[in-house]
């Protein structure tokens, strides 16, 4: 099965960096996509790939600007409906927030009911991927990733292992925390597109007992992603010193019980030195930067030439509920502001990479996604530079896909997004699509 699609096409081969190295990144003002049984078969001018096309369906999205799907790199489904809560810190917010919306998902009803609104919001904001956290219930993993796997996504989640510090209705024990993890990892790893992450929820909520029990789950399966939080705020960071006098830092903690390798997957890094950077680079984690979430919750300020400088994989997270937009245009437009506070570039070209080629790379998917080199998975957004009338304003005014880009990051949100594709389907669609140009090579001229 083989299609085409035809608009603007920009992507990324390498990180842009902050000259934003135009070698990095490649555009085609006239581009086609051209896609096999959901793969990427080739990129390139439309001038010279629509002749070789043959009787191929051309879907044409004129005006529009293509680009690789965003890969979320940090989220919590189970917080979609408090978003936007008032008031709290870190945690104050969890006892407040979090965990009372947590407690809901003992429901399985509930859970596959919200995973399903999730996953339906993260595609309409051109999300295709995201590494995602359940809550203590197991049942929750299977509810969004069943989701995921209905809807063909490639998606990473697990469920949340928590047996301290947190209210008894929510707690496992180290015992069930690896029993059920690894029971879920045998369902669901490499089932599919799907991936399992086993998922500490913070070195606060866990015992000793239940990290080393990660840690040994981390070692026996190798391949399985790691997803935590570290080092997001300034009173959990005194309170890991508290409760770990031993260890040198937060980093440190997690590193000890075996739980900092490659694939593990830390949420927020804002307070951190240079010899946690070393060791994180060394041992192959990665970081999720979440703006939105850093400052709604008063947490600090990502400091992210430091962790390039350190060699650290880094890719945008919404963190939605701390976060407050699943939207990753949105989220680089705080980004931006967030590294500007630091007298820090954040050029559009590299906020393209941090939400596509670079998170990829976070999540050692670069493989399987994040551009369209040929043979990656066929998942792209459908960008509309006119998805409200400021940014249609203000992108007609750009002289340069530079320029357009950055004002749709600054301006744009669900509303810029007018097709969601999964390995070339699609998947979700603002634009009336009887209405579109489909059409064989004579139409698509
Ligand atoms: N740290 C531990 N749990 C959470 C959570 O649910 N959200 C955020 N932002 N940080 C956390
Ligand atoms: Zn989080």
């Amino acid at each position: 099965m083989r299609q085409a699609f035809r608009a603007s096409l920009l992507h990324c081969l390498a990180d842009p960096g902050e000259a934003s190295a135009p070698s990095a990144v490649e555009y085609f003002e006239d581009g086609v996509l051209v896609v096999e049984n959901g793969a990427v078969l080739e990129a390139g001018e439309a001038e010279a790939l629509i002749p070789e096309l043959g009787d191929t369906r051309v879907t044409e999205y004129p005006g529009k600007l293509i680009v690789p799907g965003f890969i979320d790199c940090h989220v919590h489904f189970p917080q979609l409906d408090i978003i936007a809560s008032y008031g709290e810190q870190l945690l104050d917010w969890l006892s407040r927030y979090a965990f009372p919306a947590e407690a809901r998902f003992s429901d399985l009803g509930y859970a596959q009911e919200i995973a399903g609104v999730f996953l339906d919001e993260l595609l309409k904001n051109g999300t295709t991927t995201a590494l995602v956290f359940g809550t203590v219930h197991a049942h929750s993993a299977d509810a969004i990733l069943e989701a995921a796997e209905s809807r063909g996504m490639r998606l990473i989640a697990g469920k949340v292992l928590m047996d301290i510090n947190c209210p008894e209705e929510l707690q496992d024990t180290p015992e069930s925390a690896y029993t059920d993890s690894k029971a879920l990892i045998e369902r669901w790893h490499g089932k599919g597109r799907l991936g399992y992450a086993i998922t500490p929820r913070f070195a606060i909520t866990s015992s000793e007992e239940q990290l080393a029990a990660a840690g040994r789950l981390a070692s026996e399966y190798p391949d399985v992603w790691v997803h935590t939080h570290l080092a997001e705020n300034k009173a959990e960071v005194e309170e890991i010193a508290s409760q770990y006098p031993h260890s040198r830092s937060y980093l440190d903690v997690y590193d000890q019980f075996g739980l900092l390798r490659e694939r593990s997957v830390f949420a927020h890094c804002l307070h951190m030195n240079d010899e946690d950077r070393q060791c994180m680079a060394k041992k192959g984690g990665a970081a999720a930067f979440c703006p939105t979430s850093n400052l709604f919750l008063g947490s600090g300020l990502f400091d992210l030439r430091s962790m390039l400088a350190a060699n650290i994989p880094v890719g945008l997270g919404t963190d939605v509920g701390g976060g407050t937009s699943l939207s990753l245009l949105r989220t680089a437009s705080e980004a931006y502001k967030v590294l500007h506070l630091q007298g820090q570039a954040l050029p559009a070209m590299r906020a393209l990479y941090l939400t596509t080629l670079g998170a990829a790379k976070a999540l050692c998917l670069d493989d399987k996604i994040g551009n369209f080199t040929t043979g990656k998975e066929a998942d792209f957004i459908v960008l509309d530079p006119a998805g409200s009338s400021l940014s249609e304003r203000r992108t007609k005014l750009a002289s340069s896909i530079d320029e357009s880009f950055f004002a749709m990051t600054m301006l744009g949100d669900d509303r810029n997004v007018a097709a969601t594709y999964v390995a070339g389907k699609l998947a979700q669609s603002s634009l009336a699509h009887s209405s579109l140009a489909q059409s064989g090579l004579a139409e698509s001229k």
